[in-house]
């Protein structure tokens, strides 16, 4: 059995900050956030391993200028889906990682991501789910004319943006509001509510 197939088995009541890796497919402004609360101290956490699947995005970037360890496993090359989640797996368990968050991971996961880190797979969506699930949450919220729209992070399970809801912030749109300008005040909400809801979790998955 690999040394990390089962993460819930590790660190009970352990103290040492948990483990996370991070996975992006942009610009990468969320991975920034979380490691921003890490160094603030309101995430008690550490980026082992930041994997992209977009070489050179702006993810990758900040990685780097963060000293961050970036991993670049791009789906134009592991082409069928089950081969990248099994070289995400492959990646995570071998940075010896904890918890997986979806920063921004604009590919549909299969079984063999889910299943590997089962629980500890955590996605941030654009909007209040389960509204608007998908692709362009944003763009959704402003074609249907809602007043209030937000942002979700929740456990991933295989029904596309359907797992457990651990954390949700509200975001008031306004009468002049692009896609754009909207877009950046859910971003801003997002820099808050993700790292919160992640350390919020610590003591779940610490108690395995
Ligand atoms: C975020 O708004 C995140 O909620 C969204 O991608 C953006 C990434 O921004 N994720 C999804 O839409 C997943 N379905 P970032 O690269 O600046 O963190």
């Amino acid at each position: 059995m690999p040394a990390f197939s089962d993460p819930s088995q590790q660190n009970q009541s352990d103290q040492t900050p948990l483990r996370i890796g991070v996975m992006a497919s942009g610009n990468g402004s969320n991975f920034e956030a979380l490691a921003q609360a890490i160094d603030a101290g309101t995430l008690a956490a550490e980026i082992r391993l930041l994997v992209v699947n977009n070489p050179g995005c702006g993810a990758q970037q900040r990685a780097q200028r963060l000293g961050i360890p970036c991993t670049v496993l791009d789906h134009r090359v592991l082409r069928e889906r089950e081969r990248l989640d099994q070289a995400l797996v492959d990646c995570f368990r071998s940075a010896a990682v904890e918890v997986i968050v979806m920063a921004g991971w604009m590919r549909i996961v299969t079984p063999v991501l889910i299943n590997g880190f089962a629980d500890r797979l955590v996605n941030i969506h654009p909007s209040l789910l389960p509204s608007f699930k998908g692709l362009d949450g944003i763009g959704q919220a402003l074609a249907a004319g809602v007043k209030i729209t937000g942002c979700s992070v929740h456990l991933v399970t295989a029904e596309l943006d359907g797992g457990p809801i651990l954390a949700q912030a509200a975001v008031p749109v306004e009468e002049k509001d692009t896609h754009a300008t909207l877009s950046e005040r859910v971003h801003q909400a997002e820099h808050r509510l993700l790292p919160e809801a992640i350390n919020a979790m610590i003591p779940v998955w610490r108690q395995g």
